[in-house]
């Protein structure tokens, strides 16, 4: 239809005309892909636009809106450094982190659930040696963690490496107290012994924030988000012919335990660190009563 001023649309016509140009970008973006000779790359960029447009399309944002979009992506760009990665930690919040987790975890069900890495594995854990205090240098109650390293059908996995890391008695990661807690305070590289068993003491660590000085946390200030994780240690576990294994366990009874700000909590990881007052199960682990003692069987899967 030609259009003239004494021809007008209605506005019922002008929203079909609307929606007919941009179903037709829709289809032009589409096609612009369609020669590209990776067939996922092709799969995930044809996703990707149909997707992208249909969200712009809901939301219809004004100009001043996609201007300020623009700016977030480009500040939180500019907030990554060598150790500070913005992009995981909004992808981290928005629970992106944690859908391709779980999306990933969905082909191994008998292994462990695997969680979140974090942005706080970034330096090298000092090997140490079974039953070692992993937080020589922090002060407060403190635990014993125990378990066992087996593949899907029970075999004990021997010298599997794990690499564990965690916040000290008032929620601080190592590398976010230059001068007051060395590098390798709060971590470990530990070997499961010969059947497969390991143990370390170390303290019970508390919850604490995510990073709040960037984007990220004009985000969560925005939605009336808190930036808070449920205390917990990392575990990075692998072994010559198994999946790697990425996760936590988390201290059961912790706050936050029902709003993790990472969305990276599952039930399974849950564990009860019981007090202990045993003076003879204390000296085996060579710490004092009372402990808080929790016990974590990790279950690998074999490569296929
Ligand atoms: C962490 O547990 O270390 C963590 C995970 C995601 C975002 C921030 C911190
Ligand atoms: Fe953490």
């Amino acid at each position: 239809m030609t259009l003239t001023p004494n021809n007008p649309l209605t506005e019922e016509d002008q929203k079909m005309a609307t929606n007919v140009d941009a179903d037709a970008l829709t289809s032009e973006v589409l096609q612009s892909f369609s020669a590209t000779p990776d067939e996922r790359t092709k799969e995930i960029l044809g996703s990707l636009t149909t997707h992208l447009h249909a969200f712009v399309r809901d939301v219809a944002p004004s100009i001043e809106e996609w201007e300020q979009a623009i700016d977030f992506l480009t500040r939180t760009g500019k907030a990554c450094t060598d150790v500070r990665q913005e992009f995981i930690l909004l992808s981290d919040v928005l629970g992106v982190s944690m859908l391709v987790e779980t999306i990933n975890g969905q082909e191994t069900p008998e292994a462990t659930d695997s969680t979140v890495l974090g942005p706080f594995h970034m330096v090298e854990s000092p090997v140490r040696a079974l039953g070692a205090d992993v937080s020589p240098e922090s002060d407060g109650p403190r635990c014993v963690v125990s378990g066992r390293i087996v593949s899907i059908d029970g075999t004990p996995i021997p010298n599997a490496e794990i690499d564990i890391w965690q916040a000290d008695t008032k929620g601080f990661y190592d590398v976010q107290q230059p001068g007051i807690q060395s590098i390798g305070n709060g971590r470990a590289l530990l070997h499961s012994d010969s059947e497969g068993r390991f143990h370390f003491r170390s303290v019970v660590p508390m919850y604490y924030p995510i990073p709040t000085d960037g984007p990220v946390g004009e985000l969560l200030d925005a939605t009336g988000r808190h930036p808070y994780r449920p205390a917990h240690i990392h575990f990075l576990v692998t072994a010559p012919g198994y999946r790697e294994l990425t996760t936590h366990i988390f201290i059961g009874g912790s706050e936050y335990i029902e709003s993790d700000a990472v969305f990276a909590v599952k039930e399974s990881l849950v564990k009860d660190f019981t007090e202990n007052a045993d003076p003879e199960v204390a000296g085996r682990y060579g710490v004092q009563t009372p402990f808080r003692h929790g016990r974590f069987d990790i279950v690998l899967h074999p490569e296929s």
